[in-house]
């Protein structure tokens, strides 16, 4: 199967086999057959967080499932339970149009309702992990629907039980807790200023929502104009320490408070532009001239051509900074 169409990174290549699976609930059905039994099989969502760096040796799964219903509404707080396969920006959209808020500032993510809980998507404050009541999930090992609480996820930034052992779950189907009356999550001072110069002093969920979509479509990349994966590093997170060392010698570059005081997460974007890699281009594998932090296809890069300047790139940061860089897309047909 052709993957080209299938990574938002536009990059050529072929899979030994893919299946398109509607219903989760035929999953034990097919993961009997030996074709997936024995090597495994890869879950392709949207593919908006992959690079496919060589072709993947294993069959290839889309769910194709995209149902979102309301599990429970009390008039205040809602269960709002999607499909694997739905369209995240869909989703979000289909719970503003209810009123329901919670997820607006995670507006026009690419990707899939399945991969949102794999890496923990956030975007704008706030993290997907907040809104999740349920994870279902089908456990390729022991061949058994099972369903995960939130609390039982292993969130972490940009982190899930899920992602650390790729390919033993495959995420069917996700719940949401989301609410008409919560107040709207404004803690990213670039989201208080989109409002204000929009003339909304008190905003909604449905317009926090419109301004998160304004930022996103000046400040990144539209994949389906040029290829890319959104953000391809992670913030890296540090000691306090040495990061109180960094700003000292760098008293422009962006740190924000960790998990806890012992840690800081610094502006990947910062450091990689410090650097001089923002707009910088070999062949068609290049750098996002709007956001340092973003790698792009300029047309017919190679994925090995990416993950060479992706490599490049962490080099000069580790060189100058000494600070290591993580790739935050799932990188296929390679090792970082
Ligand atoms: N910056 C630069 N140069 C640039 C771009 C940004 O120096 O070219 C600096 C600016 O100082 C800016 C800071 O980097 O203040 C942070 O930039 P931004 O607010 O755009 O956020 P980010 O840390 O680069 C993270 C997420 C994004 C998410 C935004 C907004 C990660 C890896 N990325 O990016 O998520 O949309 O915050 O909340 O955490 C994604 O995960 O794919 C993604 C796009």
């Amino acid at each position: 199967a052709d993957l080209r169409a299938r990574n938002s990174f536009g990059v050529q290549a072929r899979a030994p086999m893919l299946a398109e699976v509607h219903d989760a609930r035929a999953l034990p059905d097919l993961f009997a057959d030996p074709r997936f039994d024995a090597e495994g099989a890869m879950v392709l969502g949207g593919g908006s967080n992959l690079l496919l760096a060589g072709d993947p040796d294993v069959a290839m799964l889309a769910l194709s499932g995209d149902a979102i219903v309301t599990l429970d509404d009390d008039g205040d707080t809602a269960i709002v339970r999607a499909e694997a396969g739905a369209n995240w920006h869909r989703c979000v959209q289909w719970t503003l149009a209810q009123g329901l808020g919670g997820l607006e500032n995670l507006a026009l993510i690419p990707g899939t309702v399945g991969a949102a809980p794999i890496q923990n998507i956030g975007a704008y404050g706030v993290e997907v992990r907040e809104c999740i009541v349920a994870v279902e999930a089908f456990d390729t090992g022991t061949r058994e629907a099972l369903r995960f609480d939130a609390a039982d996820c292993g969130f972490g930034y940009r982190d899930s039980r899920f992602k650390r052992e790729p390919d033993r779950f495959i995420v069917t189907a996700v719940s949401f807790s989301l609410s008409r009356s919560a107040p709207p999550r404004l803690d990213y001072a670039g989201l208080r200023d989109e409002l204000a110069g929009m003339g909304i002093a008190t905003p909604d969920c449905r317009q926090v929502g419109d301004a998160v979509v304004r930022i996103r479509q000046r400040k990144l990349p539209d994949p389906a104009v040029v290829g890319n994966a959104g953000s391809f590093f992670k913030n890296p997170v540090i000691a306090t320490s040495i990061a109180d060392v960094l700003s000292a010698e760098h008293p422009a570059l962006p740190v924000f408070r960790g998990s806890d005081d012992a840690t800081r997460k610094l502006s990947a974007a910062w450091l990689i532009d410090a650097c001089g890699w923002k707009g910088h281009r070999d062949g068609d594998a290049g750098v996002s001239a709007q956001h340092a932090l973003v790698l792009v296809n300029h047309g017919n890069a190679t994925g090995a051509q990416l993950l060479d300047l992706a490599r490049r790139i962490a080099a000069s940061v580790q060189a100058r900074f000494g600070v290591a860089l993580e790739p935050e897309p799932r990188i296929v047909g390679a090792r970082w």
